[in-house]
């Protein structure tokens, strides 16, 4: 189980990034952490994965556990031993090597080749569309052939954890309903517990057991999937959505901010 509690991350400082934010990501579960743009969904994984520090920030309040041990002062390759894998936002490949070359990255720790061979497999299970690409140039592959390769990169490594960064970035409507179906199948068959940041709300609650709400660095709401959903509340004021799951332009967020305040 990994617990964050009462954290404040701050960068260069001074820019006060998290503050008081407590979350925990039990066993085997998935849980989502939503808010727009700056609310500070990357800075908490990268509180928890140990990437705060390379960017200038630090945890000045608060700690973070894995089974009830401390992590926050471990660097991110400490952490990453643990089985927690940090899938960053916007998809880092390595552009000239193939998709193979690059899921084959994912494994580096280890050195048994047929046990490689059989992680690869899986990806290959989880993701049928990246087999036929096993040796075409990654930089070549589409953006959502990408996002899927990032993520089968880090199952290679047999993860207890895994911290997706906006995993539907970029990506078409029916492709991020597939790319959600397909983490949800992750989390069954492996056992992997994911924390999701997540600008799409309605395809990120629909496979989410527990939710968070992020404002400016504080969480606002809480709560059980179902119960996030049907919080009109954070639908429209927090996360932007229309009446149907869809996230709105913030022109049109501002515009129905405005709508309901005159209703109200
Ligand atoms: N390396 C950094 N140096 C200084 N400030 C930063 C840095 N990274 C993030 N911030 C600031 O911290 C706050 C939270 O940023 P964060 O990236 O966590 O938000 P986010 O919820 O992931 O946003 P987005 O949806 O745009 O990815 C923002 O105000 C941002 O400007
Ligand atoms: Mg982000």
């Amino acid at each position: 189980m990994l617990e964050l509690k009462n954290i404040k991350a701050v960068y260069n400082d001074i820019v006060l990034a998290l503050d008081d934010v407590s979350l925990t990501l039990e066993q085997g579960s998935v849980v989502v952490l939503l808010g727009s743009n700056g609310s500070g969904k990357s800075t908490t994984l990268k509180s928890i994965s140990g990437v705060l520090r390379i960017e200038d920030g630090e945890l000045t309040e608060g700690i973070v556990e894995l089974d009830s041990h401390r992590i926050d002062r471990l660097n991110p390759e400490q952490i990453a031993s643990l089985g927690i894998r940090h899938v960053l936002q916007g998809r880092s490949i390595f552009p000239q090597l193939t998709t193979e070359e690059n899921l084959l990255m994912g494994a580096y720790l280890r050195r048994d080749r047929p046990g490689t061979r059989k992680d690869l497999e899986q990806v290959y299970e989880h993701f049928p569309k990246l087999a036929p690409l096993h040796d075409r140039k990654s930089g070549y592959l589409s953006g959502g052939e990408q996002q899927m390769l990032v993520i089968g990169r880090a199952l290679m490594s047999h993860p207890k954890i895994m911290l997706l960064d906006e995993p539907s970035l970029g990506l078409a409507p029916n492709l991020i309903g597939d790319l959600f179906s397909i983490l949800k199948q992750i989390k069954d068959a492996e056992k992997t517990s994911l924390l999701i940041a997540e600008q799409n709300a309605a395809a990120a609650l629909a496979i989410a057991d527990y939710g968070y709400v992020l404002q400016s660095g504080r969480i606002v709401a809480s709560g059980k999937a179902e119960s996030l959903e049907s919080y009109a509340k954070v639908k429209r004021a927090y996360l932007g959505l229309d009446k149907n799951g869809a996230f709105l332009s913030r022109h049109d967020f501002r515009q129905k901010i405005t709508d309901d305040d005159t209703e109200a």
